[in-house]
């Protein structure tokens, strides 16, 4: 019985069956295989980039995306006027998550590689580019690189994809890819 101390205070001396052997073996070597699919992906994977992260603020990330959208904005989009920037292609640009809304909107030139940095000025964010399936968890006070060549024009949403409040569901972006050849 579990609640009664063990007879033998030694229990965890005596012999394992065998079988129980063989599946503790089986469950070492399937955490290791599952744990090889983490790395795996990282290479094969669509859905896992490789990023890099560096830190930041808040206010230091916001004053790029300014500087970024003062210097590029080509128009405005939408109801509330949401600027709308085409930065040089080999650029580095970025996208700022807050409450609710991505920020601004971008417009990307096809097989162009860019920098895209994202970072947030509240709280945690998910960055999902749809309809390619592209999740990143995007945290305040760290920018996330990510190297993009976007090979097809359209035009792509962001979604958030973390739950951030009562707007959560309102957080969308966007981003626009347009073939200049
Ligand atoms: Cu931001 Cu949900």
């Amino acid at each position: 019985m579990a609640i009664s101390p063990p007879e033998n205070k030694l229990w965890w001396k005596e012999p394992m069956s065998g079988i129980e052997i063989t599946w503790v073996g089986i469950a070492f070597l399937w955490g290791l295989v599952m744990f090889g699919t983490m790395v795996g992906w990282h290479f094969v994977g669509k859905q896992n980039l490789s990023n890099e992260t560096y830190r930041t603020t808040p206010d230091a990330f916001a004053d790029k995306v300014e500087a970024m959208v003062e210097r590029f904005q080509v128009r405005e989009e939408g109801d509330t006027g949401v600027p709308v920037v085409h930065p040089t292609p080999g650029s580095d640009v970025y996208m700022l998550g807050r409450l609710w809304e991505w920020w601004p909107v971008l417009e990307l030139e096809k097989d162009q590689t860019y920098r895209l940095h994202l970072s947030s000025t509240d709280w945690q964010h998910g960055f999902s580019l749809q309809p390619q399936n592209i999740n990143i968890q995007v945290h305040p006070g760290y920018d996330f690189v990510l190297t993009i060549t976007p090979d097809k024009a359209g035009e792509y949403a962001v979604v958030c994809n973390e739950f951030c409040g009562i707007g959560h569901h309102t957080m969308v972006g966007k981003i626009h890819v347009v073939d200049k050849k």
